[in-house]
């Protein structure tokens, strides 16, 4: 059975502005759909993404929302009341401080909470309540699996998302999918250059580091299939199975 085809649908983009989202953004529009671009602080960056989908013949809108000061709530109704409708949501916005297990706070991972995980559930929760029909994709991490050392309350807050990925899967079944991505080494975060990456591509059996276009290939994927939900698939060059190169427990 062919793949669904994605052209005249509409889709919500939250942190499209730059990175990884704006790339997501990107493809979708060439697949044909119209973007619903979020911002909260990438305002000329959100704008030269519009002008740009625009010029491939789609339609697309600028959306700002803090999700720190709970720019979730009626987010999707001002979604729709820019685009008129919505098929996809792609929860993609995301924060990523430093941190240590000796650390962290509360207040840290509450707000680490609050925008990697409660945010998307609210939005997830309101696009299944007033779309009716539609495929929801999460951002996760693929050091789901391991554990990331250097950014706790990140990880933590991701762990969240994924068990609200199941979740939400099962609960928004038959009428939304909601289906995830797990990164692995894509972009260095905001401020470090290649070299970040370079350092950890001996960590991944694949000895590389990925890029943003392998992600919105999985993310087309999964919104083209009809018959997944509540899957992760993990993009990160075998990253998630390190833990079995480590040899035999010495029992
Ligand atoms: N980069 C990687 O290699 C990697 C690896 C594993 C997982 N991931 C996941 O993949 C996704 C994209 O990664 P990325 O590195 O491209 O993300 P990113 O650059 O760290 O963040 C994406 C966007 O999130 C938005 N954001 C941050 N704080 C916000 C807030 N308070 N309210 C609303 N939006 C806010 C920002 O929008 P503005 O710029 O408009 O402020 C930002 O551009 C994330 O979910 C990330 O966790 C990435």
């Amino acid at each position: 059975m062919p793949l669904k085809e994605l052209r005249g649908l509409t889709s919500i983009v939250t942190g499209a502005a730059k990175r990884i989202g704006r790339e997501i953004a990107l493809e979708l529009g060439s697949e044909g759909v119209n973007v619903v671009i979020h911002y909260s602080g990438s305002e000329n960056d959100a704008k030269s993404l519009k002008a740009e989908l625009e010029a491939k013949g789609v339609k697309a809108w600028t959306l700002q929302a803090d999700f720190s000061r709970g720019g979730y709530d009626g987010f999707i109704e001002r979604a729709l009341g820019l685009a008129g409708k919505a098929d996809i949501l792609v929860n993609n916005a995301s924060v990523f401080p430093r941190n240590t297990l000796d650390e962290i706070t509360f207040e840290g991972l509450v707000a680490n909470i609050q925008i990697n995980a409660w945010a998307p559930f609210v939005l997830s929760r309101d696009f299944a309540g007033l779309v009716k029909k539609g495929k929801i994709i999460n951002m996760l991490d693929s050091r789901l699996t391991g554990y990331d050392w250097t950014h706790v309350e990140y990880i933590l807050s991701k762990h969240v998302f994924a068990e609200l990925t199941k979740m939400t899967a099962v609960q928004y079944a038959p009428d939304i999918t909601v289906n995830g991505v797990n990164p692995g080494l894509i972009l260095p975060p905001p401020g470090k250059d290649q070299s970040y990456l370079e350092k950890l591509n001996s960590t991944v059996p694949l000895k590389k580091h990925g890029n943003p276009q392998e992600i919105a290939a999985a993310i087309l994927y999964l919104l083209k299939t009809e018959f997944l939900t509540g899957e992760v698939i993990n993009v990160d060059g075998g990253r998630h199975i390190m833990e079995y190169g480590r040899g035999p427990h010495p029992d």
